[in-house]
């Protein structure tokens, strides 16, 4: 069996299955889990070929549950390349959650703001990305039964998603707006020149996740939304040493926003 099927057979078994929605909740904003009927967790560890989370800002535990009605998979914390895992390791769970009924998929992130316009405790949705991370995480042979060889990347983010969205945050009185998320490896934040060079590039928020998560959940067909939350501001004439701490107080400070429009929108799905 492979890897991906053995996992979800392990969580089929623990009542994971037949889930309608996945929800990964990026670093401070692990509070969607508060939106919803959380009925089982499984800590990454537990499960089989899970990576484990290293990343002391999330908390590394898979949920289920239900919101609204619709069963949700929601993922509280997620794994990034440079933790050290390969890009294989990162999507795992991505695949996983298709293996157990998925049709819709919700990412948050925190994300350094390059767009000037965009000020701290912005949300952000994703209207498209670029990605600069070096690693994909479709390299080598394809796995034919989960999707294409070379997938279409024309609409990465669901256009239908995201007017409910806009709609749903317009409705709640959040503003909600839109940009292109530029993916970087990372650890490290970037250099003043780097900042104006993506900025140059198109980019108006800069992160180090949810870009191949959304190579994969195109790879299987699976419509994606995703929210930056603008946890610091890029600005390459007045920049300031990112405080890790006020990055991560920020990202949660936004997250009960995010997290209201997000159970709002598995109701409509
Ligand atoms: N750069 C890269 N990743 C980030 C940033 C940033 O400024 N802020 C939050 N994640």
């Amino acid at each position: 069996m492979h890897n991906i099927e053995e996992a979800a057979e392990f969580l089929r078994q623990k009542g994971f299955g037949d889930a309608d929605v996945g929800v990964v909740m990026g670093t401070g904003l692990g509070g969607f889990a508060r939106h919803f009927k959380v009925e089982k967790q499984v800590v990454y560890g537990k499960i089989p070929h899970f990576p484990v989370a290293t990343m002391e800002y999330h908390a590394g535990k898979l949920l289920i549950g239900t919101c609204h009605g619709k069963k949700v998979i929601a993922m509280q914390g997620r794994f990034h390349h440079y933790e050290g895992y390969s890009m294989k390791e990162v999507t795992f769970p991505i695949r996983v959650m298709k293996m157990l009924g998925i049709k819709h998929l919700l990412l948050s992130n925190a994300a350094g703001g390059i767009n000037l316009d965009f000020k701290k405790g912005d949300l952000v949705m994703l209207e498209d990305h670029i990605n600069l991370q070096t690693e994909n995480p479709l390299r080598g042979p394809n796995v034919e039964f989960l999707g294409p060889r070379f997938p279409d990347m024309s609409e990465p983010y669901s256009k239908e998603l995201g007017a409910r969205l806009m709609k749903i945050a317009k409705e709640q009185g959040t503003t909600l707006l839109q940009g292109v998320y530029v993916a970087v490896n990372g650890p490290n934040f970037e250099t003043r020149a780097e900042y104006r060079y993506l900025n140059h590039l198109g980019a108006d928020m800069v992160g180090m996740s949810t870009v191949p998560e959304v190579i994969v959940a195109c790879h299987m067909g699976i419509p994606v939304v995703a929210v930056s939350v603008i946890t610091d501001e890029c600005d390459p004439d007045n920049l300031h040493p990112v405080d890790m701490e006020d990055l991560v107080k920020t990202a949660e400070k936004a997250d009960e926003k995010l997290s209201k429009a997000f159970a709002e929108l598995i109701g409509t799905l």
